[in-house]
């Protein structure tokens, strides 16, 4: 019986007939409602969905690529050198961004980095600069405590940079995400490897005095003449400021320790440094550089002895 008081439905003919039209207009209206917006969402998911993006063989775009960038900037503007605490990050980041955005990645030329190369002026001190080719991890572990030298990924651009993957699309002035050409099997002119060609240019262009170079005295060829120091950096050293190349060979610990200095690939090395008028210095198992993997491996025979 309770069940009359809420329900005039059941309570004539009348009251039905009017519910029943107004649930038809309700009815109406929601399916005109639910079908309107159908046509939106698809209307809007049409506009929205990711545009045909072209697909390359090499890793898309670091996620959060430019939170990352953005963030090291201010990082190293601020905090690692704060010599350099007067740049614009925001700025720095959008000419980054604009030099391949919106870009085919296999038709990137030097030329699109240059508005970035001119933002940004580091000043990296004579008898300072530390090349390095297949010693990344000790390189950087060497420089992390000898503050004084700087690698390319110890200034702001190479730090922003370090193992990042970018690049774009023509069809859209996003970031690709999926994929981005990889250096080999899709072209040379991409992204990445057009940027680390251009500042290392740059970089070597700019060292004074002596400059050393860490090698990797456990590889059959330590001075590589494929690497970037053994095709870009070393052909760009002017010899009007800088007067000598000092190479500094590193053997693993526990690995028999070679006479690397005395090669055929370090003579190649020195004969090159030779011919562009520059004095070359060769030392094997540099003591300072020694001691950062002794740090690691401190009961090993060579490093308890010194050496
Ligand atoms: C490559 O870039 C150059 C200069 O930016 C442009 O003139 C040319 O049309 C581009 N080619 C392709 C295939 O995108
Ligand atoms: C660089 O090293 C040379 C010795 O190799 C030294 O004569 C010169 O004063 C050094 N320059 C600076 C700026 O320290
Ligand atoms: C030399 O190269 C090998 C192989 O790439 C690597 O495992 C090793 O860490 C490198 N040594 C140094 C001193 O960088
Ligand atoms: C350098 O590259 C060329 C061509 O890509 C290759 O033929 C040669 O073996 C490479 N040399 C070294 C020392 O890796």
């Amino acid at each position: 019986m309770s069940n009359y008081e809420f329900s005039p439905v059941m309570s004539g003919d009348k009251p039905c007939c009017q519910i029943s039209k107004r649930a038809q207009i309700c009815l109406g209206l929601g399916l005109l409602v639910v079908s309107l917006s159908v046509v939106v969402a698809v209307v809007l998911l049409k506009v929205r969905s990711p545009p045909e993006l072209l697909e390359w063989h090499g890793h898309g775009t670091t996620s959060h690529f430019s939170e990352i960038v953005l963030g090291r900037c201010f990082t190293y503007t601020q905090i690692i050198r704060p010599e350099l605490r007067d740049e614009d990050c925001q700025k720095i980041v959008d000419a980054f961004k604009s030099a391949f955005l919106s870009k085919n990645p296999c038709n990137i030329t030097k030329e699109d980095y240059q508005p970035l190369i001119k933002l940004v002026t580091q000043t990296i001190p004579c008898n300072k600069t530390l090349f390095w080719s297949k010693s990344k991890d000790l390189v950087h572990q060497f420089t992390w405590v000898q503050r004084e030298f700087f690698t390319l990924e110890d200034t702001l651009l190479g730090y922003m940079a370090d193992d990042l993957t970018w690049c774009g699309d023509p069809s859209t002035s996003d970031l690709n995400y999926q994929s981005c050409p990889h250096w080999r099997t899709d072209c040379s002119n991409n992204p990445g490897s057009v940027f680390w060609k251009v500042i290392s240019q740059k970089f070597a262009e700019a060292a004074c005095g002596v400059v050393q170079v860490m090698l990797n005295g456990s590889l059959t060829e330590p001075f590589n003449k494929n690497s970037t120091f053994g095709s870009v950096e070393v052909f760009n050293l002017n010899p009007e400021k800088v007067h000598t190349v000092q190479a500094w060979v590193m053997d693993d610990i526990g690995k028999v320790s070679s006479d690397s200095c005395s090669g055929s690939s370090l003579n190649e090395l020195k004969s090159i440094v030779r011919e562009r008028k520059m004095a070359f210095i060769c030392q094997d198992n540099y003591r300072p550089a020694r001691f950062v993997q002794c740090v690691k491996n401190p009961e090993h025979l060579s490093c308890r002895s010194g050496i």
